[in-house]
């Protein structure tokens, strides 16, 4: 059973890349799809890829959190309780909350909260890199 304990480790990973995918999506389509002649089917194409990453976005992280609460259950049962892990789980949480609360109340309006949003999700990443660099310590 605690081999599993990886594997959802690397699902959570999943999830969160699928979620993170929603800001490179659209910088890519300012940068250079946005430009292109707007018959291009290119351009078409790419923007019903953007639509899903953007519209789906929440479930992505949903998913990541379910993967988390696995993952959290099984290590606790067969290893330890990772501080490093905790950090990173705390940090997910915090921003699923966020984005809840960018999403639904603040109805995706920009502002402040996007911008913290954007940066609890890059310390997120680091608190992830580090969890894994110390082999879940
Ligand atoms: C965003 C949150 C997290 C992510 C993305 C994550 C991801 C991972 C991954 C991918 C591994 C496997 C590393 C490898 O193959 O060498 C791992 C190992 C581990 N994680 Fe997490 N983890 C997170 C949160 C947590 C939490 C909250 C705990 C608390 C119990 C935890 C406990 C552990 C432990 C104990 C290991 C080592 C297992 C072993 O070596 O047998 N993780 N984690
Ligand atoms: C693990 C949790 C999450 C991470 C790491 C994350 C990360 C991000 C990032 C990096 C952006 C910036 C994209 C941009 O600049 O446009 C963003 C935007 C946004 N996020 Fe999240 N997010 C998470 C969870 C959620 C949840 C649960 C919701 C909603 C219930 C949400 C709602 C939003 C909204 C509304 C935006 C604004 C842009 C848009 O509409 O896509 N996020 N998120």
């Amino acid at each position: 059973m605690s081999e599993y304990g990886s594997f959802f480790g690397w699902l959570i990973i999943g999830g969160l890349v699928l979620t993170l995918m929603n800001y490179p999506v659209k910088w890519i389509y300012r940068k250079w799809i946005s430009g292109m002649d707007r018959e291009s089917g290119f351009r078409r194409a790419y923007l019903v890829f953007q639509k899903l990453i953007v519209r789906y976005h929440r479930f992505f992280a949903a998913f990541a959190t379910l993967m988390l609460i696995i993952h959290l259950a099984i290590q606790l049962q067969y290893r330890w309780l990772s501080v490093t892990g905790l950090i990173a789980a705390i940090l997910m949480a915090a921003n699923g909350f966020l984005g809840g609360y960018g999403h639904y109340i603040r109805k995706k309006k920009p502002s402040a909260w996007l911008y913290v949003h954007r940066s609890i999700a890059v310390l997120a990443v680091l608190a992830v890199i580090f969890h894994i660099a110390m082999r879940g310590r």
